[in-house]
């Protein structure tokens, strides 16, 4: 018999991971028992982020002994000889979790050799799983996804992501420039939700000035095996430290780089 295809095996496992840890979260969303704090302003914590990362990194490390694990609310692992590590975020979009807004995702990516090899989204509240293998296309519930054929920012959704990091003069910039350039600007809230529906053509492009790389590595190769258009995020320490993120349907990337004038990411 053929030996498995180890990446493949990774998909397979990412997304049932991600399907049960979802469940944990729906749940726990749903019964609202949970407390709430900050790790700094604006800065949410539910003790469900904890529990559900905990239910994933058990699973993986289970499953596959050897990779490391990059996660946003626990200690990692270093990888082993295998050199795969995984990169998560229990919930993605912890702002709505903690006030009652059913938009968060879990984010689960694979990445081997400096490249992301598997790339899984799941919203528990839709029902929504987004999934990506690198070279083997990107899909939503099982159907092949693709960007939106859009071809002007006049016509354009463009989701600008915030956070405490950036600093609030640069994100106002950044919102009059896209603005001025005559998209609608969006946040909504979950980095890896904004950039999962580029791939799939709900929003025409999404930018942030400083993304961690679990919010966003699934939804990068979502958006590249889609055949959309991603900055380099991987560049330099963006793996450990987040980088500047543009992403964007093909029609658009001259015209969206052009507009959020981001140092680092150009044509
Ligand atoms: C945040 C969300 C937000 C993005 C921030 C992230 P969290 O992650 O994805 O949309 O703009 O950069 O930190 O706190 O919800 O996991």
């Amino acid at each position: 018999m053929k030996d498995a295809d180890p990446m493949q095996m990774r998909l397979l496992a990412a997304e049932a991971v991600a399907r049960e840890a979802g469940t944990l979260a729906r749940r726990r969303f749903l019964d609202a028992s949970f407390k709430v704090q900050f790790k700094g302003p604006q800065d949410y914590l539910t003790e469900v982020d904890g529990e559900t990362e905990e239910l994933i990194s058990s699973r993986l490390n289970e499953a596959f002994p050897q990779d490391g694990f990059i996660g946003e609310e626990t200690t990692g692992r270093p990888p082993g000889g295998g050199g795969a590590t995984w990169v998560v975020d229990p919930i993605d979009g912890t702002s709505n979790f903690a006030r009652g807004v059913s938009h968060f995702c879990v984010s689960i990516a694979c990445v081997a050799g400096g490249k992301v090899e598997v790339g899984v989204i799941y919203d528990p509240m839709r029902d929504e799983l987004f999934s990506a293998r690198r070279g083997g296309g990107a899909r939503l519930n099982g159907a092949a996804i693709k960007p939106s054929g859009a071809t002007a920012l006049a016509n354009s959704t463009v989701e600008i992501g915030w956070n405490m990091r950036s600093g609030v003069e640069r994100y106002l910039d950044l919102v009059r420039r896209i603005a001025l350039w005559g998209a609608a600007p969006f946040r909504i809230g979950s980095g890896a939700l904004g950039v999962a529906y580029v791939a799939a053509g709900r929003r025409d492009g999404y930018v942030e000035y400083h993304i961690n790389a679990w919010d966003c590595l699934a939804a990068i190769l979502l958006v590249h095996e889609a055949g959309g258009y991603v900055s380099d995020f991987l560049s330099g320490e963006g793996l450990t430290k987040g980088n500047p993120l543009i992403a964007c349907a093909p029609g658009v990337k001259e015209a969206l780089i052009s507009a959020a004038a981001i140092e680092g990411i150009t044509l």
